[in-house]
């Protein structure tokens, strides 16, 4: 199995995601979770993280937490989506489960230092303040990372929480220039995708007709989720944004994109967080990231619901 961290600030679609993983121990390993502060802040995110575990009937996994705040900005947080716990929707009793002691990113650092170079793969689905603040602080596991996969960024699909940004390469987008000038192998799932993995009517259907826990708490944090969407975009459903990145890992096949250069706006007060993306090749910038643009929806629905539902 191949061996992932998940970086995550649970959020709905984290959740999803994190269910994903721990229902595909075949094919992926979680050494640990590390939270980050981002939808909401870092003690939710940290407590969050545990409650989807023990929903998934995996108290042992490591949780960690990280980085409290932005590398040098004040933290902009996601109510008005995901509600003030960031779970919104059902009522899940507290975790049981401890917190681990050590940092994040020191959990990061010694993991990817103590392992074989491109034996890791980070999976970050928040802001990348933790990811960013261990690449600082060890430069050298930078060349020892398999791949990075992230939600983030847009292009076409403009921005959710500024005109031209996605919430989270804005929320850190010091931290994110960190990880796209890093050198480490990058795919990009930016809104562009994931809001072509919408939820429906008969999508959400599925995943309650399991008649387990699992897949009533999918149903309803969904339920909950879209009404963000619905409202701003017109759209059918929620979008899925964070479960894309475990997909990839799942059936690469699923998704297409192109590999080009993306640079972040970490200046202009206009555009800050934009994902400056060199979708048509216009500049002689070398490519850094495979952006991806597209995904069949209908086979991620099946790969999620086929997942959720082992649980
Ligand atoms: C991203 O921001 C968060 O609200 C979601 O969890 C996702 O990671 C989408 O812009
Ligand atoms: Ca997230």
């Amino acid at each position: 199995a191949r061996k992932i961290i998940i970086d995550t600030d649970p959020g709905q679609d984290d959740a999803v995601a994190i269910l994903l993983a721990l229902a595909s121990p075949q094919e992926l390993e979680v050494l640990g979770i590390t939270a980050v502060a981002g939808n909401v802040p870092l003690a939710l995110t940290a407590k969050n993280a545990r409650i989807i575990c023990e929903l998934a009937g995996k108290p042992d996994v490591k949780v960690f937490a990280g980085c409290d705040a932005p590398l040098t900005r004040k933290l902009v947080t996601a109510e008005h989506v995901h509600g003030k716990t960031g779970l919104d929707g059902p009522q899940l009793p507290a975790p049981q489960m401890p917190l681990q002691e050590q940092h994040a990113v020191d959990f990061i650092i010694d993991t990817l230092r103590a392992e074989d170079a491109g034996a890791v793969t980070l999976c970050a689905l928040g802001p990348l303040t933790n990811i960013a603040t261990a690449l600082q602080r060890a430069p050298d596991i930078a060349p020892k990372i398999a791949e990075i996969v992230l939600m983030g960024g847009a292009y076409f699909e403009v921005g959710n929480i500024t005109p031209t940004a996605e919430f989270n390469i804005y929320v850190d987008p010091e931290a994110a220039a960190v990880v796209f000038k890093s050198g480490a192998p990058l795919t990009v799932m930016p809104l562009d995708v994931t809001h072509k993995a919408l939820t429906n009517a008969a999508r959400v259907q599925s995943f309650r007709d399991m008649g387990t826990e699992p897949g009533r708490m999918v149903a309803e944090w969904t339920d909950f989720f879209e009404r963000f969407d619905k409202e701003k975009y017109g759209s059918e459903g929620a979008p899925l944004h964070d479960p894309c990145v475990i997909a990839w890992l799942l059936q690469p096949g699923l998704f297409s994109g192109r590999k080009i250069n993306v640079e972040i706006e970490t200046e202009s007060a206009l555009t800050l967080g934009m994902t400056v993306a060199d979708w048509w090749g216009v500049t002689d910038r070398a490519a850094n990231a495979l952006f991806i643009g597209d995904v069949d929806a209908d086979g991620f629905f099946a790969l999620l619901t086929e997942r959720i539902g082992r649980l």
